[in-house]
């Protein structure tokens, strides 16, 4: 019995069905009541206290944890509202340049409207366990022989051309439904955390969570508002270095961004929180992947730890209530997980064998 339960009440009686974020959120939305609502039951992402993160940088760190939405990142929070809305306006299809989260969220959330699907995604350069949602479920993938930015370049231009609706962030829907991340937080903690720290390629995320940040405090929900702290990856860091990168790199390909659309709201998001946007190296980043997943066993993707390996990095004011968005799941890249471990050795089906191996 949970003890929000009532005495004598059966036992979950205080649970009720998780209705998707459309539904839970509908008052913060731009949609209305003839809306047709197309939902995975995205939202509701837990918020995990970390404790030996929490005790390393002497402050209270929760995680929100992304991955756990329906094709594994906070993409379907943008998406459910970006495809409802395009749903709404009549869309028989939708395409994205995608570094691979957009276009799995996309690929899933147009199927379920029965829309066509096209994703534009960099040759080479995105994680297999994305390509593989985008496949399965049914989208026109193209890889671009070019980086991310050349591929939105051209999805920018598409609705000149062909009949289709666009969902990268650039639709303030994706923006909007993105929001809710921030109210998700509050709602569990009661009032918005002294810090907010989350990883930035496209930048339109973070424009997302301070938006909602913001329009809950409007609405009442939360005195206070969080320092944003946004990090990019050392060799995709555009908006810390105050000028595009031609080139990005980075073994986070997620973030792997030289001209964020979004460039102005991680500015601004930085700037009115008091916060800022920094740079984290591949180095920084895969060490903090690895202590998420080994002291507290998280998995998430590696752009993701971009957010805690900041927060290793510049330390806050102790006791500070924080938290860090792991974006995406760490099974959407198992060639890094892999690679950041040792080959497993082989060995006989043998008793003696096993034991002198296990070496315990
Ligand atoms: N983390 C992950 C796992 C991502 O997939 C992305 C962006 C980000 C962080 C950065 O968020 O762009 O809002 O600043 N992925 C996009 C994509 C670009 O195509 O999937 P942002």
């Amino acid at each position: 019995m949970s003890p929000a339960d009532p005495p004598g009440a059966p036992v979950g009686a205080s649970l009720r069905p998780w209705r998707g974020l459309i539904e839970e959120y509908r008052a913060f939305l731009p949609v209305s009541d003839t809306t047709p609502v197309v939902t995975l039951q995205e939202g509701a992402t837990p918020l995990l206290h970390a404790p030996r993160l929490s005790e390393r940088v002497s402050a209270e760190v929760y995680l929100k944890l992304e991955g756990m939405n329906p094709t594994g990142s906070f993409k379907d929070r943008g998406m459910t509202v970006a495809i409802s809305k395009a749903a709404e306006e009549g869309a028989e299809a939708v395409v994205c340049a995608s570094t691979g989260n957009t276009s799995a969220s996309a690929a899933a959330y147009a199927a379920r409207a029965a829309m066509t699907c096209a994703v534009l995604i960099p040759e080479g350069h995105i994680a297999l366990g994305k390509l593989a949602q985008a496949l399965v479920h049914g989208a026109r993938v193209l890889q671009v022989r070019g980086n991310f930015d050349a591929a939105l370049a051209i999805v920018r231009e598409l609705p000149a051309h062909a009949p289709v609706v666009v969902v990268n962030s650039i639709n303030p829907h994706r923006i909007a439904g993105q929001m809710t991340g921030a109210f998700e937080i509050v709602d569990v903690l009661g009032e918005a955390p002294d810090v907010h720290c989350i990883p930035v390629g496209n930048a339109g995320n973070i424009t997302a969570y301070w938006r909602g940040y913001l329009e809950y405090r409007a609405a009442g929900r939360s005195d206070k508002l969080p320092r944003m702290l946004g990090f990019q990856a050392a060799g995709a860091a555009p908006i810390v270095r105050g000028a595009p990168v031609e080139e990005p790199e980075t073994i986070a390909t997620a973030i792997r961004i030289g001209n964020p659309a979004s460039w102005y709201g991680a500015t601004a998001a930085a700037s009115e929180s008091g916060g800022g946007v920094y740079a984290v190296t591949d180095e920084e980043i895969l060490a903090a992947y690895r202590f998420l997943a080994t002291e507290e066993s998280v998995f998430c993707e590696a752009a993701s730890a971009a957010s805690v390996a900041g927060l290793m990095k510049l330390g806050v004011p102790a006791g500070s209530k924080v938290v860090c968005v792991l974006t995406g799941h760490g099974l959407k890249d198992p060639d890094l997980a892999i690679s950041q471990s040792s080959v497993p050795p082989a060995v006989d089906a043998d008793m003696d064998a096993v034991l002198a191996a296990i070496g315990i």
